[in-house]
């Protein structure tokens, strides 16, 4: 495939809206985000370390986010001083509240003896109009949620207190005349209530950002973008799985590039029942993408024989993946030699979504948790370098789904739990054998109807039924057998990163495992998995 060297643009077409987050490693930074693209304002990212110089866009305001480290801490992070000379509002929250004080003079913050971590109501302060801006329409208090271990124990110069609680006289500050304010408790949590007004009262009315962040919009201006990007000739090739991210950037490629966006579904042997049938029909009929289906079944299943270790069997999976699509990519050019569209496969498409984005570009540095293996397809480093193209970079799950929605894709789609790229090969424990695939692809069918026809599918975030290596004894009729075990497994999670296994009414979990033994030859018993994760993780392996 042709090397890419063009640089996919970083930023987005609401440059001149965007508030810009500056993240100094807390667990919520990402929530400030969410909050804001709530209140339809637009906000990005960056580590709190970027050189403002270097920053491709002018913000409309900066929020320095709360983080682990105090500001005394040898390497503690600080933010580039220029920001305080860029014009533009800033808010600190929490470690940006101290890293404000800190940066005027390092005495105003003090180390705490006890972090306070809770609950804690902030007493507001009326001062005059230019501070009053930041509490106001939220009365004379606010509930609020504290999490700092260092305080503020004077007032930077220049600076009046806003408000305070029973434990934090400075719980919040802001500059007598400049547009700079400080919190110490968190807006961006739930656990502070009002916390989307004081972040919308700063991002609209003192930053003046327009609240025009609409999905319809960035629909739009993607297309756009990625025609400028892959210009007039190129194909663009990318793997599709049948889930809603891959779907949804699918989908905005065909309403790019029309035909030169090939999809590829690779038909692995490792899909859920029919789902091969169904993905044909949503994309290719439905939503007229042109769609080639590789059949690679014995291939794989073959590649696959005798295999019984985790690793080696995701390994084969990824890497056989990758010799089809390779194969794929240089067939669309061939085909596309002497036709109007004769362009190389320059771009290959990537379903990253923006908690991935996020976490590459932490201040903490990329989490060992990111796994390269959660990509469409299990594509490796070497194809995620460089050549990607990611139009759904700058989403959050839930806004990919209203562009779904807004494109036509079918609610069931939308709504569907993540599907590994390796597949049910690593929900069958031991050995994949075409027998094995097809009980689990059976119990698996039987499970997730039954749990959509309870109606209880979106109150879990994952569930599919796999199967054990050994086997166990059982009795039906008069009769002994000895059959397989099935396992089901269902959780509910946030991020993915940390499970609870889902609590299912006892007797629907009785008729599920009644229903898979007496319909799925070769089954003798099923279990369901309590494990969380960790010390479990969601896949069996
Ligand atoms: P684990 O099993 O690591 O899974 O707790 C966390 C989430 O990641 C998905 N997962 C994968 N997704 N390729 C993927 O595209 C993979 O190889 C893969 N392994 C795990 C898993 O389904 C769950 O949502």
């Amino acid at each position: 495939m042709t090397t890419v060297t063009k640089a996919e643009a970083p930023h987005n077409k609401f440059d001149r809206q965007t508030i810009l987050v500056l993240d100094f490693g807390s667990q919520t930074s990402h929530l400030i985000l969410r909050r804001l693209r709530g209140l339809d304002i637009y906000a990005e990212m960056l580590p709190c370390t970027t050189k403002l110089a270097d920053l491709p866009f002018k913000p409309k305001g900066i929020i320095l986010s709360g983080g682990p480290s105090s500001v005394y801490d040898e390497g503690a992070p600080h933010v580039d001083r220029a920001i305080f000379d860029l014009g533009v509002p800033i808010l600190g929250i929490c470690y940006g509240c101290q890293e404000v004080a800190w940066q005027i003079n390092n005495k105003n913050v003090a180390r705490g003896e006890a972090r306070e971590y809770g609950h804690a109501d902030v007493n507001i302060n009326k001062v005059d109009a230019h501070v009053d801006r930041l509490f106001a329409g939220i009365g004379e208090s606010m509930h609020v949620y504290m999490s700092h271990f260092d305080k503020l124990v004077s007032l930077p110069e220049g600076f009046v207190v806003v408000g305070s609680t029973k434990n934090s006289e400075f719980a919040s500050i802001a500059h007598k005349t400049k547009d700079i304010f400080g919190v110490q408790f968190h807006p961006e949590l739930e656990h502070t209530p009002r916390g989307s007004e004081l972040l919308r009262n700063f991002s609209v009315d003192i930053c003046g950002a327009k609240p025009e962040w609409k999905m319809g919009d960035f629909v739009q201006q993607e297309i756009t973008r990625i025609r400028t990007l892959v210009g007039d000739r190129a194909q663009v090739i990318g793997a599709v799985s049948g889930g809603v991210d891959s779907t949804v950037a699918a989908k905005l490629m065909k309403e790019a590039i029309g035909d030169r966006f090939h999809a590829v579904l690779v038909d692995n042997g490792l899909m859920r029942l029919d789902e091969c049938k169904q993905v044909k029909e949503t994309l290719g009929k439905h939503l007229g993408i042109n769609l080639t289906v590789v059949d690679a079944v014995d291939l794989f299943l073959g590649r696959l024989q005798g295999v019984i270790d985790p690793e080696k069997k995701r390994k084969i999976i990824g890497s056989t993946f990758i010799d089809l699509f390779e194969k794929e990519a240089i067939r669309i050019e061939k085909d596309a030699e002497n036709t109007p569209n004769a362009g190389k496969v320059e771009w290959f498409l990537q379903g990253t979504l923006y908690p991935d984005v996020i976490e590459s570009l932490s201040f903490k540095g990329p989490s060992a948790t990111i796994k390269t293996h959660h990509n469409v397809g299990g594509l490796p480093q070497r194809m995620m370098d460089g050549q990607g193209l990611r139009p759904l970079r700058l989403l959050f799950k839930d806004e990919v789904r209203e562009i779904g929605r807004k494109l036509g894709i079918h609610h069931d789609l939308i709504m569907r739990h993540p599907f590994p790229g390796p597949g049910i090969g690593i929900r069958i424990l031991g050995e994949v054998t075409p027998e094995r695939v097809e009980i689990a692809r059976k119990a698996d069918n039987i499970y997730i109807s039954m749990i959509k026809e309870a109606g209880i599918y979106d109150q879990m975030s994952q569930a599919y039924a796999g199967v054990d290596t050994n086997k166990a004894v059982g009795v039906m009729g008069d009769t002994r057998v000895y059959g397989y075990i099935i396992i089901l497994r269902a959780v509910t999670t946030s991020d993915f990163m940390s499970a609870e296994a889902f609590e299912f009414p006892w007797k629907l979990l009785q008729d599920i495992a009644r229903t898979i033994v007496n319909s799925v030859d070769g089954v003798s018993r099923v279990t369901y998995d309590l494990t969380s994760k960790p010390p479990g993780t969601i896949e069996l392996e």
